[in-house]
């Protein structure tokens, strides 16, 4: 493709105050009530068609070109987080313990100018064959939101063919764009362990089955289903956040919990620890005489990008920051709920090179604004490529 889609300086400007707006009034997932009030402000001031489906926040928009053909996706996540900022920013957050530590209100913006752009382009004489859905998904932070875009059917009834996403990345030097085909980031499972013993005095353990004992092993054994169970070449990490057990210095308690995240690069890791960790679990207890209850819950698949659609992801980047700017994305094994709608369609997630001191969920996260631009061209360059290529 060799037309440029470039989005005029003006309109970069009130994008930046949109972004802006949307940091200094951030609002967390399922309750961005004045988030999609201003999304949708934004929509409507450009004359770009907002489609009418059941969803308490978060807003979904279409822009059809001239001529019949398919439907590709472009999304945003709208939601902030529980925390309290401290970038001394001019536009900080005016919430008390809420804050964009995650960059979605860059996200947010750099969406509606991919939708205005692509909505000029639209009305063009170079109009294009196909539709373009923008998503501004709720709740992210959560990991329900893709599930609620898809419950409304949007997907299905545009026939959408491809999905695409991107991630500020402050890890990723400012000015590139990371791509990478395959895993990128990671599957999150969560587990709650009760440990149950026999509890008594703890100077005559003999009379007792100690589950602080018992969970305290199991902490350190989950480590050798990581390192003895999964291939050294696949990425896995177990972590125990939380142990709880006991009242009392002198007494053994009668049960101790023990809490988790396990964290998977790649799909096939994530059923052989799963079935490893019940395993070491229920034989390690049965071993001290104790007994476990084990919930283990799946909340978020891995995010696996579709090989070909990386590809386009890749040339359209290029096309807008050069090809000596486009990487290989570096894979993390923190969740993304865009893994949920790859579940049913491809997809492809992007980083954005933001370049900043402090990483995602930080109280003085701060993102590069200045990827702004390119980012909502990249997008429009990848779909209508897209487009052309599945018309
Ligand atoms: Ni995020």
């Amino acid at each position: 493709m060799t037309t440029q889609y470039t989005l005029p300086s003006a309109w970069v400007d009130e994008l930046i105050e949109v972004r802006r707006t949307l940091h200094q009034y951030p609002e967390v997932g399922l309750e961005e009530v004045e988030t999609t009030r201003r999304i949708v402000a934004y929509l409507d001031a450009h004359g770009i068609e907002r489609l009418d489906y059941p969803l308490s926040t978060g807003v979904l928009a279409v822009v059809r070109g001239r001529h019949r053909g398919p439907c590709v996706a472009v999304r945003a996540d709208i939601d902030a987080l529980p925390i309290e900022e401290q970038t001394g920013l001019p536009y900080a957050s005016k919430i008390a313990g809420t804050m964009h530590a995650c960059g979605h209100d860059f996200h947010t913006a750099c969406v509606l100018g991919a939708a205005r752009l692509a909505k000029q382009v639209a009305d063009s004489a170079s109009s294009f064959a196909g539709t373009i859905l923008f998503v501004f998904q709720p709740a992210e932070e959560l990991g329900v939101g893709a599930q609620a875009i898809l419950d409304t059917g949007v997907l299905r009834d545009f026939q959408v063919g491809a999905i695409l996403g991107e991630h500020n990345n402050p890890l990723l030097e400012f000015g590139k764009i990371g791509v990478k085909a395959g895993p990128l980031m990671g599957s999150v499972d969560e587990f709650r362990i009760v440990v149950r013993g026999v509890g008594g005095h703890a100077a005559v353990p003999q009379f007792t089955v100690d589950p602080i004992l018992v969970a305290a092993n199991l902490v350190a054994g989950l480590q050798h289903v990581v390192s003895r169970a999964v291939s050294p070449l696949d990425s896995v990490v177990v972590t125990v956040g939380m142990f709880h057990a006991g009242t009392a210095r002198n007494v053994i308690p009668g049960e101790a919990v023990v809490e988790g995240t396990v964290r998977c690069l790649q799909p096939s890791a994530q059923d052989v620890v799963e079935q490893r960790l019940k395993e070491f679990v229920l034989n390690t207890v049965q071993a001290y005489g104790a007994t476990a209850d084990i919930e283990y819950e799946r909340q978020l698949p891995c995010l696996v990008n579709d090989a070909r659609l990386a590809q386009l992801m890749a040339e359209s980047a290029a096309a807008v920051v050069g090809a000596q700017n486009v990487v290989e994305a570096e894979p993390t094994l923190a969740g993304e709920d865009f893994a949920v709608y790859q579940q049913h369609l491809p997809g492809c997630f992007f980083w954005v090179g933001t370049g900043k001191p402090h990483g995602w969920h930080h109280p003085s996260f701060d993102v590069d604004e200045r990827m702004l631009k390119v980012t909502s061209e990249v997008f429009v360059h990848a779909a209508l490529a897209w487009l052309e290529a599945h018309r």
